[in-house]
């Protein structure tokens, strides 16, 4: 018996990986994590598969799911939203796990901050203009943020950021941020990334609050602030340049593919 930890993306259910989907097919329990994971993923579950949510359920409660599939000999597909990475709880159940010597799978899956950008159509890194991109939070009423991982010490590095369960202290954000980016700086809050009800607002650290003022957004929404959201001016990677083929290219076809 193994549990088989799933990243199921983002939200689209075309988005999960085939590893994903054939190991949800192949899985007769099938624990998931509540409204972000779309029916049409858990569609995938074997007919006659006890099929979970945990939203409401207890660590404890989980954990009994989980010693009751291994009592049965039987397979779990895990599923949480995103990446399973970042804030997606899997230390926790590893940890768990270990405990009861359950062997257990990681299969990645497409992280909301990349379904962000797809859905702005950007590259969150630009030469010159962003080179470092930060994956971080606010305090929630569940976790306290680190002590030295305060957002004004990310801002401080100009790096572009993507600001995950935060829309709800957005204004905290902006005021937070003007003193590093500058009140221009382009910022996109999008909203269920990949969902049919995507939604995508655009503006300014100065103008952001006012766009959303009329339109608000609760939850499952992601805020990315940088430079790169608005730069078209920016030289272009050398990876392309005549230079660089000729340089290396000719060497080595495979040589630097995807680096730059
Ligand atoms: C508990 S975290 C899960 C992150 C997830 N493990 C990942 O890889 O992206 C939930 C937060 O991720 C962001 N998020 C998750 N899915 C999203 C989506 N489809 N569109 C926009 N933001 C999303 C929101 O900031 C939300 O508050």
């Amino acid at each position: 018996m193994t549990v088989h930890f799933i990243g199921a993306g983002p939200g689209a259910p075309d988005l999960l990986t085939l590893r994903g989907r054939d190991l949800i097919a192949a899985c007769p329990v099938c624990l998931y994590a509540g409204s972000l994971i779309p029916p049409a993923i858990l569609a995938h579950c074997p007919e006659g598969a006890r099929i979970v949510d945990t939203a409401p359920l207890s660590l404890e409660e989980i954990e009994a799911e989980y010693l009751r599939a291994q009592r049965d000999g039987q397979d779990v597909a895990r599923l949480h939203s995103g990446d399973l990475s970042v804030w997606s709880a899997l230390g926790e159940q590893i940890r768990l796990l270990e405990k009861h010597a359950i062997p257990y799978t990681v299969t990645p899956g497409v992280p909301a901050f990349a379904a962000a950008a797809a859905a702005l159509g950007r590259e969150l890194t630009l030469p010159e203009v962003g080179q470092s991109l930060v994956l971080t939070r606010t305090s929630g009423r569940a976790s306290a943020m680190p002590e030295k991982e305060k957002l004004s010490a990310f801002a401080a590095t100009g790096a572009t950021l993507a600001l995950h369960l935060s829309i709800h202290v957005l204004d905290r954000i902006v005021e937070e941020l003007i003193p590093h980016y500058g009140a221009d700086c382009p910022v996109a809050v999008v909203y269920r990334a990949s969902w049919p009800d995507e939604r995508i607002v655009k503006g300014t650290l100065a103008t952001i609050l006012g766009e959303l003022q009329n339109r608000p957004m609760e939850r499952t929404a992601l805020i990315l602030v940088g430079r790169v959201l608005g730069a078209e001016d920016f030289r272009a990677s050398a990876l392309y340049s005549v230079d660089y083929q000729r340089r290396f290219r000719g060497r080595d076809s495979r040589a630097g593919e995807g680096e730059d």
